[in-house]
């Protein structure tokens, strides 16, 4: 074979590769841009928390974060039927409820559809306070029954199970952490509900057995050895899903349901996360 011949074969080779690269990625885009968005999953989760505790017991909680919403689509729809199917006794949102730009209305008219014994409680996340009618949205997210907690705690109970509900506002000070924590009694367990992981440093130090935060959507695109590509980069922490442990506390960062400026998700489906805690008495040696 001469060489133009062989030459005439390698371009045809690299024509088919590119051509079937572009396949590739273009039905990666289109899964990522209209299909993931909408499957909603249900991560299921068993944590086991030993200490000295007045009474301790079981809480079965939904955690949700970064909704997002829009108007109420059929992501939102599906939301709302999978948190009625799983009765939990609590529902907590890590924040971002809305989407930039969006209608409160929207956003206010969802989260009073949800509901649970032990009641539906909130922190604000950076969309809800930078969005232009961010009054209005938290404000009607009180009226439709979304205990917001700013630097808050509530004592819970939940069946033979006594706890403190704690939330912080978007960016609290040490001092203002310290503040709450100050208010603790030894012996309940102290569940801390926070927007973003960034505040781990801060919280930590005080020990609370649970820390449940959002605002990394896992990093909406994670790729096969880049991870979370997004996450790590733009979010700027180490934690960006799943189940850490930290200085002794647990801390579950949830993927999110919603999406932010970029709307894909790949190989990072939309997710509820449902909690079943239980808080056991360490055995006095
Ligand atoms: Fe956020």
């Amino acid at each position: 074979m001469n060489i133009n011949g062989k030459n005439r074969r390698g371009r045809s080779r690299f024509r088919t590769a590119l051509v079937l690269a572009v396949i590739l990625l273009a039905g990666l885009y289109g899964y990522g841009r209209f299909i993931e968005p909408y499957r909603l999953s249900v991560t299921e989760e068993e944590i086991t928390i030993e200490g000295y505790f007045r009474s301790p017991g079981t809480v079965r909680i939904v955690f949700l974060a970064d909704l997002h919403i829009i108007d109420a689509g059929r992501r939102e729809r599906r939301l709302l039927e999978t948190v009625e199917e799983l009765a939990p006794d609590l529902i907590l949102i890590a924040g971002d409820f809305i989407k930039t730009g969006a209608d409160p209305g929207e956003t206010i008219a969802a989260a009073a559809r949800l509901r649970a014994p032990l009641g539906v409680y909130g922190v604000v996340g950076n969309i809800d306070i930078s969005h232009r009618q961010s009054r209005r949205l938290l404000q009607g997210l009180e009226a439709a029954g979304v205990d917001m907690l700013r630097d808050r705690r509530r004592r819970l109970r939940a069946g033979d199970l006594e706890f403190d509900l704690v939330g912080f506002d978007l960016n609290p000070s040490q001092e203002e952490v310290a503040e709450v924590f100050a208010g603790r009694e030894s012996g309940f367990p102290q569940i801390v509900l926070t927007h973003w992981p960034y505040l781990l440093d801060i919280l930590t130090p005080h020990q609370p057995e649970l820390i449940l935060c959002g605002h990394t959507h896992g990093g909406q695109v994670r790729l096969p050895v880049f991870g979370s590509f997004f996450a790590r980069l733009l979010a700027g922490t180490h934690y960006d899903q799943g189940l850490f442990t930290v200085l002794g506390s647990r801390v579950y960062v949830t993927r999110g349901v919603g999406m932010t400026t970029h709307q894909i998700r790949l190989f990072c489906p939309p997710e509820i996360v449902f909690l079943t805690v239980n808080f056991v008495n360490r055995e006095f040696q």
